[in-house]
């Protein structure tokens, strides 16, 4: 399992359910996750993963 945040040790899949859930900002997925809250290094990681998952949203489509 990939680890994104070293940090606090938050997974992708743990990011990935947070942005499913309706995180659509790096602020929303640390909310739900704790992730990114402490070095900021995973933030690209964190951002890369919002973009992937909200355009695989039916309503992300109008981004694609
Ligand atoms: S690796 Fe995520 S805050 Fe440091």
């Amino acid at each position: 399992m990939a680890i994104v945040c070293l940090c606090q040790g938050v997974s992708e899949r743990k990011v990935v359910r947070a942005i499913d859930a309706g995180a659509t900002s790096i602020d929303e997925v640390t909310e739900r996750c704790g992730a990114g809250n402490r070095c900021f290094g995973c933030h690209p990681a964190i951002e890369e993963l919002i973009d992937t998952r909200v355009n695989v949203r039916p309503h992300g489509a109008a981004f694609a």
